[in-house]
């Protein structure tokens, strides 16, 4: 496979900021929408790690290269989520790990036995689980890249942007991972191609969607997506989508933000 792993996990750093003039928004704020959208975006990278949790309990943890990038890329989403955190603390608002992480075990019953659950399905389709996996998360780095990416047009501030850049490259490395591998297990397998497709149409949703509210997530989506260009860069997420094998047509990002009345 083209993705080199091994180079991967040596390049893996932290992404910093402490050279980004980032000081200014003390005295200068980010407006509130941007905040929320920001907010939203810290809380999903904190959340990578129940992610993992799921994932690692499915078929997925037997292959080795998957096993080896999601331990590296689950650091880097952390890392992602501790940069956000530190611009919304300049704005007195505090996000704070391990309290998330707490109010995830709270959830109970409903969050314990999701991993039951995705280890169940994924031991009855087994190695065609992997693909579905690896295109999900495709579709969900896509997406992250192009939310931040947005976010640095929309919110035009140069220490913000670059920090947004830099986050975003990330993202791109993490597309170029689970797009290859997913690349590789549905070329010529019809049955991962047709899974594949049933997982997306039926159940994909925008990230965020079982962390925020509903009427977050919405808000969120037009702030990012509404609009011309917003329109024009979920468009480009499902023309990728479409280009990998059996995916052909398939529009889902473009249905959610319709489904939610986001306007082009
Ligand atoms: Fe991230
Ligand atoms: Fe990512």
């Amino acid at each position: 496979m083209a993705f080199d792993i091994e180079k991967f996990a040596r390049d893996s750093v932290r992404v910093g900021w402490e050279d980004l003039d980032l000081d200014v928004f003390r005295k200068d704020p980010l407006p509130q929408r941007s905040l929320r959208t920001l907010r939203y975006m810290c809380d999903v990278e904190y959340h990578t790690v129940c992610y993992l949790r799921d994932m690692l309990v499915t078929r997925s943890r037997r292959e080795k290269e998957v096993g080896s990038f999601m331990t590296m890329w689950n650091r880097e989403e952390f890392w992602h989520g501790e940069a956000l955190a530190h611009v919304l603390s300049l704005h007195g608002i505090t996000v704070s790990y391990d309290e998330l992480k707490a109010k995830r075990v709270k959830l109970g019953w409903k969050d314990r036995l999701a991993p039951i659950k995705q280890s169940l399905m994924s031991n009855l389709v087994g190695k065609d689980f992997v693909a579905v996996h690896m295109i999900w998360g495709a579709v969900n780095e896509w997406s992250a890249a192009a939310a931040y990416r947005r976010l640095g047009v929309l919110e035009g501030h140069p220490g913000l942007a670059e920090l947004l850049r830099r986050i975003a490259a990330q993202e791109a490395r993490h597309v170029a991972f689970y797009a290859t591998q997913a690349r590789a297990r549905l070329a010529d397998n019809p049955k991962a191609q047709k899974l594949a497709r049933l997982a997306l149409s039926t159940a994909w949703r925008p990230v965020g969607s079982g962390i925020a509210s509903d009427g977050e997530v919405t808000d969120v989506m037009t702030h990012l997506f509404g609009g011309k260009e917003g329109r024009k860069s979920a468009d480009a997420i499902d023309r990728h989508i479409g280009k990998l094998p059996g995916m052909g047509g398939l529009t889902i990002v473009a249905d959610s933000l319709d489904a939610r009345g986001v306007p082009a």
